[in-house]
């Protein structure tokens, strides 16, 4: 059963879209969110190591999981390993699906951030910004709104198809963002006490929090999420190229670009913390740190700054949805492929079923806390532990192939394998074991 019927225009229009797919609020979001929580310089180092040496593998290999198979996330861990790694399809399916729930919730969030700047303006001060951010999370009919007006966007997206929606809107909104955030980046870092927010959140080196469970555990979770590997999405998108694209050299842009968004993001919110003492506001809530701390930097330039904050939360936004569309297609391309559902009647049946699931995150963001812990975190990581299991234990000789009919370099080849075998899986292994233990503790002690 081949599907392919789609396909993408190039190998660069793969390549924007699956930036695209990782490159979107785990960067903005996520990254200042989780680097708040502490660790400073630790997590940071943790995120970059754990990116690089167990990421990049992992992505190749569901790379080479779609493409060589041809099939969704939901058939292609059976084509690969035979009928007993069915349960993977499924974690994917229940993964990707959770994921959205809460995502949408977020991006219903940058939406209705995007429209005060434009219509009402920018908190002035650490009260306003108290105000602000808890208008945007917590108004119920409003939150709600946001997610399914986000939800209704990314159907229309991922209904319009491949080609036509996904990729079209990959190839400008990627360049726009990351044009933006260098121009806030310089801004930022001329802010009085810049320095200091550096410092206090990014630079601060404690050896100990290397071995902190709650810093190992944040730094797991940010670079499966920012990658976006281990839940299928990559996999749906390689189903769709073509046998000759350099998968390896591909991985590499991919995860370089998402790995210089979230390092800039980071750039951009934490001198706003310590500039404008907003310290304390965004430890109420932090999965507030870039909603609270942007807007109120940026209300100090005036005019200009609103319309800067307009700019940067429409393309979140877009940067959102290049994202939200990659979470959709994950149960959409696995009904198309595996039940013959249309494309639409596909679509819109997963957004009814997400919209339903997103109604708990929308209403009350500790219930936002636990599925991005649980959904971004535990299930992602698992994830990505079976894909290097799969490719690198029970089927390597797929794995050398893929990347032989793409004339990757013997060597690479077999050190792609060799790192995925003994670095990827014993370390994801541990990062897994640590992330349960640290929500047990927190959430059962
Ligand atoms: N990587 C995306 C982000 O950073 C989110 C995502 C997670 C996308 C998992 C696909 C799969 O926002």
């Amino acid at each position: 059963m081949a599907r392919a019927s789609e396909s993408w225009s190039s190998p660069l229009g793969f390549v924007l879209a699956a930036a695209g797919s990782a490159v979107g609020l785990g960067n903005l979001w996520g990254f200042a969110y989780r680097a708040f929580q502490g660790g400073g310089g630790a997590f940071v180092v943790l995120y970059l190591v754990i990116v690089l040496v167990v990421c990049l593998p992992v992505l190749v290999a569901e790379m080479v999981l779609g493409r060589s198979t041809g099939h969704a996330p939901l058939i292609a861990p059976v084509t690969a390993g035979g009928r007993r790694w069915a349960p993977l399809g499924l974690l994917f399916l229940a993964a990707a699906i959770g994921i959205l729930a809460f995502y949408a919730v977020l991006m219903g969030w940058t939406g209705r951030t995007l429209l005060h700047a434009l219509l009402v303006g920018l908190p002035a001060d650490m009260a306003a910004s108290e105000s602000f951010f808890a208008l945007i999370s917590s108004s119920g009919g409003g939150a709600v709104l946001g997610l399914l007006v986000s939800l209704a966007l990314t159907g229309a997206v991922v209904a319009a198809g491949v080609r036509g929606g996904i990729e079209r809107l990959s190839r400008w909104g990627m360049p726009a963002l990351f044009l933006l955030l260098l121009g806030l980046l310089i801004w930022a870092a001329f802010l009085p006490g810049a320095g200091a927010g550096y410092h206090q959140f990014l630079l601060r080196w404690d050896p100990a929090k290397l071995l902190d469970p709650t810093t190992i555990r944040n730094a797991f979770t940010q670079a499966f999420f920012s990658i976006g590997t281990g839940i299928g999405a990559i996999l749906a998108y390689a189903a769709y190229l073509n046998r000759r694209s350099a998968l390896a050299i591909e991985a590499v842009s991919v995860v370089g670009m998402d790995t210089a968004v979230g390092l800039m993001a980071g750039c951009v919110t934490f001198p706003l913390v310590a500039s404008f003492g907003l310290g304390e506001v965004v430890s109420g809530s932090t999965v507030g740190t870039l909603f609270i701390a942007l807007p109120t930097g940026l209300a100090s330039l005036g005019m200009a700054g609103r319309l800067v904050a307009v700019l940067f939360f429409g393309l979140a936004y877009i940067a959102a949805i290049t994202s939200s569309v990659s979470l959709l297609e994950v149960p959409v391309s696995s009904l198309i492929d595996g039940l013959g559902w249309r494309r639409r009647e596909a679509v819109w049946s997963c957004v009814g079923l997400v919209g339903v699931l997103g109604l708990p995150p929308a209403l009350n963001t500790a219930a936002l806390e636990v599925m991005d812990a649980l959904f971004g975190g535990v299930l992602l990581i698992l994830g990505g532990l079976l894909v290097a299991l799969l490719l690198s234990w029970q089927a390597p000789a797929r794995f050398l192939a893929d990347l032989q009919g793409c004339a990757t370099p013997p060597g690479l080849r077999r050190a792609l394998l060799l790192s995925l075998r003994w670095i990827s899986v014993p370390a994801i292994a541990v990062g897994l074991g640590v992330s349960v233990l640290d929500l047990a503790k927190m959430w059962l002690g």
